[in-house]
């Protein structure tokens, strides 16, 4: 965790806390804490996305409160900075629940959303290959660093963002926003634009926001899986615990995740090396970690 992540974490957990405090719905806190962490650049997500092998960002984002179970998600987006907006747009604009590719960058420049600086990988690494190259080149890349055994670590590097909270009518929201991961083919969706994966909300079980190796969060159903053990009455902690090790025991996966439950439970919990997270409570201080062990 650097100096800088962990500021932005703390401004983002303080905010949110005001915010509630005055009596916002826990929707709004979580698309404000989102959109200052994508606007920060310091995560991967907004303007600090991951680029995909053709050296292109294409962004994954979702949004959800636990009353309604409304939930609106975007995947594949490209060009804004904040795609958690964008997310929630579709949940409150439309009659869907997720849009994907040009047609949701269209649909987020016709809101009027903040477009973000036209930029390809800055640096283009051994592993970028030019947005000319044909897909035989990039597919083989791709399968020579599957070849090598270091997808998984080489996944893992930037963190996808995201956020839960429970405001003063008792509603939960969770979201998350995401670049990817840092190998991946152009048009590669992860778990953060899949409710039930990468995020889920429900007034009756709580609010969960994944991080990690999407793959392996898809193939799991995480977010709803906890979902279902708060709802059987486990606790926040022993829930995440469970499931991410599921991830881990059966099919070597990654993830991380922020938990909350309707009574205000809290658990942050990761199988992935680190995870740069905090909380707050109501005693308005903000604590924050790069690991939780
Ligand atoms: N968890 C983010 C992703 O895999 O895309």
């Amino acid at each position: 965790m650097t100096v800088p992540q962990a500021a932005c974490v703390e401004s983002a957990l303080a905010e949110g806390h005001r915010s509630l405090m005055a009596g916002a719905p826990a929707l709004a806190v979580v698309e404000e804490a989102i959109r200052l962490l994508e606007l920060s650049g310091l995560f991967n997500a907004g303007i600090g996305a991951n680029h995909q092998l053709d050296g292109v960002r294409r962004m994954d984002a979702s949004i959800m409160e636990g009353d309604g179970l409304r939930a609106g998600a975007v995947a594949s987006i490209e060009g804004i900075v904040h795609p958690i907006t964008a997310a929630r747009l579709v949940m409150e604009k439309t009659g869907h629940v997720l849009l994907v590719g040009q047609s949701a960058s269209r649909f987020a420049q016709y809101f009027g959303l903040e477009l973000a600086r036209a930029k390809r990988a800055r640096e283009p690494r051994a592993f970028h290959l030019s947005p000319r190259t044909g897909l035989r080149r990039t597919l083989a890349l791709h399968q020579a660093i599957l070849r090598t055994g270091r997808l998984r670590t080489r996944s893992l590097g930037k963190e996808t963002v995201g956020a839960v909270a429970l405001d003063l009518t008792g509603t939960v929201a969770a979201g998350a926003s995401t670049g990817g991961v840092d190998v991946m083919l152009p048009g590669r969706v992860g778990d953060t634009p899949l409710i039930g994966c990468g995020v889920y909300a429900d007034n009756e079980s709580g609010a969960i926001s994944m991080t990690g190796l999407g793959e392996s969060i898809i193939r799991v159903a995480v977010a709803k899986e906890i979902s279902d053990l708060l709802a059987s009455g486990l606790s926040p902690r022993v829930s995440a615990n469970r499931v991410l090790r599921k991830v881990v025991e059966r099919i070597n996966g990654a993830a991380g995740v922020l938990v909350l439950s309707p009574d205000g439970r809290f658990a942050i919990r990761h199988s992935t090396p680190h995870m740069v997270a905090g909380s707050i409570g109501r005693d308005g201080r903000p604590r924050v970690q790069g690991c939780f062990a």
